[in-house]
């Protein structure tokens, strides 16, 4: 995979190969996508500190995540129907996060299994956690995750409803793929896909199948989440998960200051400060831009990691010196996955590495501990405050 140098050339060959619907599942954001552009626009914004002459030398990009030893300050995230991306396509994504020393998390609505995935690694990844209105199925799911040793629980809070991506619709997206003439023509012209996913051991989401009791219409995504995802989901149920759950538990999706506060209080290990990827509520703010107020609020009482919008390792310094203590990856590494399989997604993982330790040493720090809001440069408008 040397022949893509960045997260771009991943994302451009996983369009050429993966079949429209898919592809487009994963690249869209909800709605008119103002906070998807947000996102990556107000990463761009935030310029950094060229600093010179620094002995550099001795460059660190280790760290640790929630008490575990990462390699990078990087997790990658869950995706619902990663599978549908390449053949056992979660299986991939897991063994390459965890050959790079940095942790997996499995979604809810994988394609293969929890005991799946758990039979094809050597390590603990974690584990992404919907709440459905039937109770006894998440008390089920939870415990098959700690069956299979998952060794942090990750409770998505931002998608109790499903923000509308337009061209899901358009694309009539289903799982499988419905046998339609266009998309027989779609699939025809990417036969490398179609290749993995015929050897794949499933091809519809491997966590509910057989479990749920209401399988009807599962292969229409968003019907389904509308009938079976929980709209009364409240910090009372974050309580009944912690009950069940005994392991460390992140709450990915809070946006604002003063539900860090509270989930701070509810006992969760982590938050994930987010906006689902631009893909949930259209018009919020970009995640980097909540970032700081949030930090200043929980930092010092909650471990903070950050997702939404990251695909430099540029990007990662921006979002450390922002305060974040890690930062989780979805599209960058569904772009390698899509590009290439297991070898695509170390692919990303090693790019966005690379680039985070060549970001580090122009900027003058060594180590993770370092990258502050000081290696942050003042915008053009703030030149008169700091003393040159
Ligand atoms: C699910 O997490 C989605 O964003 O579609």
């Amino acid at each position: 995979m040397k022949a893509y140098p960045s997260i771009e050339d991943l994302r451009e060959r996983a369009r050429r190969r993966v079949p429209k619907m898919f592809f487009d599942y994963a690249e869209a954001g909800s709605y008119n996508q103002e906070t998807l552009r947000a996102n990556r626009a107000d990463f761009e914004k935030i310029k950094l500190r060229q600093r010179v002459l620094m002995n550099v030398d001795k460059r660190d990009t280790a760290t640790t995540i929630l008490g575990e030893k990462a390699a990078l300050p990087l997790a990658l995230a869950p995706i619902g129907l990663g599978g549908m991306m390449h053949g056992d396509g979660e299986i991939a994504a897991c063994r390459a996060a965890q050959a790079a020393g940095i942790p997996y998390t499995l979604s809810t609505m994988s394609i293969c299994s929890i005991e799946d995935v758990a039979g094809a690694v050597d390590k603990p990844f974690w584990f992404q956690l919907y709440v459905m209105r039937d109770r006894g199925f998440i008390r089920e799911l939870i415990q098959r995750a700690a069956a299979a040793k998952c060794s942090a629980l990750m409770l998505t809070v931002d998608l109790q409803v499903l923000g509308q991506r337009h061209c899901d619709v358009r694309n009539g997206l289903t799982v499988p793929p419905e046998i339609k003439l266009r998309n027989v023509i779609d699939i025809a012209t990417k036969p490398g896909w179609a290749l993995s996913i015929l050897k794949g051991k499933r091809k519809t989401f491997g966590n509910l199948a057989g479990h749920v009791k209401d399988m009807t219409n599962i292969n229409s995504l968003a019907a389904w989440t509308a009938n079976q995802f929980d709209p009364t989901l409240s910090w009372k149920d974050v309580e009944w998960v912690k009950s069940l759950w005994p392991g460390k538990l992140i709450l990915k999706g809070i946006l604002d200051a003063d539900d860090a506060k509270i989930a701070v209080t509810a006992g969760a290990d982590a938050i994930s400060v987010s906006n689902h990827g631009g893909r949930q509520l259209d018009g919020a703010p970009s995640a980097i831009a909540a970032l700081p107020r949030i930090v200043d609020a929980v930092g010092a009482e909650i471990e903070v990691m950050f997702d939404s919008g990251i695909r430099t390792g540029a990007d990662i310094v921006r979002a450390l010196a922002l305060g974040a203590r890690s930062c989780i990856v979805g599209r960058s590494y569904i772009y390698g996955l899509g590009a290439g399989g297991q070898a695509g997604v170390a692919r990303a993982i090693e790019i966005l590495g690379k680039e985070l330790d060549v970001t580090m040493a122009l900027c003058g720090v060594n180590s993770l501990a370092e990258i502050d809001r000081d290696v942050i440069a003042d915008s053009p408008m703030d030149t008169q405050r700091r003393p040159q």
